[in-house]
């Protein structure tokens, strides 16, 4: 399999794109895939906070690209995960520092070493963006919550890519709450991608031992709720496998049974 870029981005922030990024990469690795995560959230670093290594960043993209150090210098390995590494972003730059020349070879560096390079950006359509879509990813995640703002938000974001003629972008939908979609009080994944007409990658759960996890500063991937368990299932799809959608709050008896009845005959 030819190594590939993914973007992972969204209109309206706080959405969860950084949370998603950093379980793929957990997820892919655990699959045994090589990864690149590679916060391009530029002045506001937040992955290598959620996997755990801020600790270990001396240098970063900036750095990389500016020619301050070399690249393996700046790749962070991620403990008790083989294959997974962090590019982590500057904490005291701006999106406009970040020259997209220099991100794409930067990245065509990386496909040498990795199958997938996954890319945090920054919330909006800005300048931050523009420098990642200039890159020209193979593929496209926009991360969702379900709500009318973020879904007007994303629809934007959506027309925005169509007329670039950049790859179609996929759509994952987070935070939902199966009881509140079938009180009809929520759209489901489903609805929400056929209003957006984007193609559906994945849907997950609100659960908040991803909160929790990021909090005690432990690996959200190693948690046992279901939006970890519906990761995993966004990372098989990305390498290829069919996996079937969960549909929450569509098929009632599916979702409680295996909420209330785990384990259980
Ligand atoms: N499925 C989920 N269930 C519960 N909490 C979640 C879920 N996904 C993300 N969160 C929480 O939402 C918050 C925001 O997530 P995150 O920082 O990943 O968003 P973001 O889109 O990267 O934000 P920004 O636009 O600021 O970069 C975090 O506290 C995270 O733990
Ligand atoms: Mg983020």
């Amino acid at each position: 399999m030819a190594s590939q870029v993914w973007l992972i981005a969204s209109g309206k922030g706080g959405v969860g794109k950084s949370t998603l990024t950093a379980c793929l990469a957990v997820a892919l690795g655990r699959a045994g895939k090589r990864v690149c995560t590679v916060d391009a959230d530029i002045g506001l670093r937040d992955l290598d906070a959620i996997l755990g290594v801020e600790n270990s960043v001396v240098y970063d993209l900036l750095d990389v690209t500016r020619g301050g150090c070399a690249l393996a210098q700046a790749l962070i390995p991620l403990p008790g995960q083989e294959g997974v590494q962090l590019l982590a972003a500057s904490q005291f730059a701006r999106a406009r520092e970040l020259d997209p020349k220099k991100l794409r070879r930067v990245l065509e560096r990386l496909r040498q070493s990795f199958d997938f390079i996954l890319l945090d950006a920054p919330a909006g359509m800005e300048k931050g963006l523009r420098t990642l879509l200039a890159a020209r990813p193979e593929e496209i995640l926009l991360v969702g919550t379900p709500d009318d703002t973020c879904m007007r938000d994303l629809g934007r974001v959506a027309m925005f890519l169509r007329e670039k003629e950049l790859p179609a972008p996929k759509l994952v939908v987070n935070r939902l709450r199966p009881a509140w979609i079938l009180a009809g009080d929520m759209p489901g994944a489903r609805a929400a991608a056929e209003s957006l007409e984007l193609p559906l990658l994945g849907e997950i759960p609100e659960d908040e031992s991803f909160l929790r996890a990021l909090i005690r500063r432990e690996n959200p991937m190693d948690t046992a709720g279901e939006a970890a368990a519906a990761v995993t299932r966004i990372a098989r799809r990305m390498a290829g496998e069919e996996v079937p959608l969960p549909d929450y709050g569509a098929r009632p008896e599916k979702w409680y049974r295996r909420l209330f009845h785990r384990g259980r005959p």
